[in-house]
C-alpha cells in the first residue's frame, strides 16, 4: 500500500506518518502545501524525511496563487457567505489540497490517500468528496476515526515512542484548533468551546483588536475587472499579492473579526473564531462595485442563488456539476463588474465611498431630483403603482365584507 498524506508538519500529523507506516505498514508520500499559512514549507519536508518518507517522496508546492485565482476570487465573484456570515476560509482550500494529492497518487502509483481530519468534522467529508470526484476509485484512510487511541495521552505516547518531539506545553494540550491560509485564520474547541464566554484576546492572530486600531481611516481605492480585483491604489497585483496586501490593511484596522456558531454538515453546532482580513474588505468591495454594473434581476437572482452556493462549498461539493453550473452563471453575471471603487477602513469597519466604472448603470439623469431631461414621466407611476396594488385592494374588499 502506498499513500498520499496531507501533512501539515505539526505533531498530529507527524503521528499520523508513523502510524501509516506501522500499524498499515504502508510506504508514505507527504504534501504539504503552501496556502499562505503564515509557516514555511521547507521545514515539514525535512521533518517527513526525517521520519522516514523517502526525499522524492516528501513533496511540496506553493499554490498561493492558484488557490486565490481558482478559488477564492471565483467563490467571492458570488459575495459568498455560509449561514449570513461566514466567508468560508477553510472550505475553500480543502477541494485544492485534494486535488493536489490525487495528481501526486497517480504521478508515483498510490492507491490510497489520507488526511488529519478528525471523524467529528466538514473536513474528512471535504476532502473525501474531493478524492472520490477525482479518482472514484481510490482508497481513502482517515486516522482519526480508524485508529484506537483511547486518550491524547495514548496518542503522545505513541508519538514519544517514535521518536516524535513533543514540546512541554502539548503534554497539557494545545489550548485550541487552528486553521489558516491566505483568507483566513479560523480557531475552534477548548477555551472557545463554551458558546456563552467570550473568546479571549490571544485567540486572535492575523488582526488587531478594532478598540486598538488607528483614529484615523485608512482609504484607498480598488480596481475591478471582470468581477476580480487587479489593482490597489491603482498597483497592479497577482491575486495572492492582492490578498496579501488586503491582509495587511484589514490587520492594521482591526477588519474581518468574526464569532460564530455555525451548523456542521454532519449535524452538530460548533463555536468558531474567524478572522478574514482581506476577505472582508473584497466582499464589501466587490459588492460596491456590482452596485453600479449589475442589473437588478441579475443581482437579486445572484443573491437567491448564493446561499445554495455556499452551502455546496461548506458541505465539500466543490467538483460537482451543480456547483459548476452555478460558478457559469455567475461568471456571466461578471461581465460588466470592471471599475474602480474607495474603501474607508475604520476601527473594525469597511465603508465603500465611492465607486466608477465605464459600464456604470448608474443615471443622474434619470435618479436626480432636480428636472431631469431624461424620459421619465412621473404620470406613469400612478398607473404602475395601481396594478401593482390591485389584487391588495380587491383582497382588503373582501375582508371588509367579512
Ligand atoms: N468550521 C470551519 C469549517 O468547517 C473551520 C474548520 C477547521 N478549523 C479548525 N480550527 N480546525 O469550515
Ligand atoms: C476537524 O474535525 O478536523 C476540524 C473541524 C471540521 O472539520 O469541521
Amino acid at each position: 500500500k502506498k499513500v498520499v498524506l496531507a501533512y501539515s508538519g505539526g505533531l498530529d500529523s507527524s503521528t499520523i506518518v508513523k502510524w501509516l507506516q506501522t500499524e498499515l505498514g504502508a510506504e508514505v508520500a507527504t504534501f504539504t502545501a503552501d496556502l499562505g499559512q503564515g509557516e514555511e514549507v521547507e521545514p515539514a519536508r525535512h521533518k517527513a524525511i526525517t521520519l522516514g518518507v523517502k526525499p522524492e517522496y516528501a513533496f511540496v508546492e506553493d499554490v498561493r496563487e492558484e488557490f486565490v485565482r481558482d478559488y477564492v476570487f471565483p467563490m467571492f465573484r458570488a459575495n459568498t457567505v455560509y449561514e449570513g456570515q461566514y466567508l468560508l476560509g477553510t472550505s475553500i482550500a480543502r477541494p485544492l489540497i485534494a486535488k493536489k494529492q490525487i495528481e501526486i497518487a497517480r504521478r508515483i502509483g498510490a492507491d490510497a490517500v489520507a488526511h488529519g481530519a478528525t471523524g467529528k468534522g466538514n473536513d474528512q467529508v471535504r476532502f473525501e468528496i474531493a478524492y472520490y470526484a477525482l479518482e472514484p476509485d481510490i482508497h481513502v484512510v482517515a486516522p482519526w476515526r480508524e485508529w484506537d487511541f483511547k486518550s491524547r495521552e495514548a496518542l503522545l505516547d505513541f508519538a514519544e515512542k517514535h521518536q516524535i518531539p513533543i514540546t512541554k506545553d502539548k503534554r497539557n494540550e494545545a489550548p485550541f484548533s487552528v486553521d489558516a491560509n491566505l483568507l483566513h485564520s479560523s480557531s475552534e474547541g477548548k477555551v472557545l468551546e463554551d458558546p456563552g464566554v467570550e473568546a479571549p484576546e490571544y485567540v486572535h492572530m492575523r488582526t488587531i483588536s478594532p478598540e486598538a486600531a488607528p483614529d484615523t481611516p485608512t482609504v484607498f481605492t480598488m480596481d475591478f475587472e471582470n468581477g476580480d480585483p487587479v489593482a490597489i491604489d491603482g498597483q497592479k497585483l497577482s491575486p495572492a499579492a492582492l490578498l496579501t496586501k488586503l491582509n495587511q490593511l484589514g490587520h492594521d484596522n482591526g477588519v474581518g473579526r468574526l464569532d460564530l456558531v455555525e451548523n456542521r454538515y454532519v449535524g452538530m453546532k460548533s463555536r468558531g473564531v474567524y478572522e478574514t482580513p482581506g476577505g472582508t474588505i473584497l466582499l464589501h468591495a466587490h459588492r460596491g462595485m456590482e452596485s453600479i454594473t449589475l442589473d437588478r434581476g441579475a443581482m437579486h437572482l445572484k443573491d437567491e442563488l448564493m446561499p445554495k452556493y455556499a452551502s455546496l462549498i461548506y458541505n465539500g461539493f466543490w467538483f460537482a456539476p451543480e456547483r459548476e453550473m452555478l460558478q457559469a452563471a455567475i461568471d456571466l453575471s461578471q461581465k460588466n463588474v470592471t471599475g474602480q471603487v474607495r474603501v474607508k477602513l475604520y476601527k473594525g469597519s469597511v465603508t465603500v465611498i465611492g465607486r466608477t466604472s465605464p459600464y456604470s448603470l448608474y443615471d443622474q439623469e434619470l435618479v436626480t431630483f432636480e428636472e431631469g431631461k431624461v424620459a421619465y414621466d412621473h404620470r406613469d407611476a400612478a398607473g404602475f403603482i395601481k396594478l401593482n396594488a390591485l389584487r391588495l385592494r380587491v383582497a382588503a374588499k373582501r375582508d371588509r365584507r367579512g
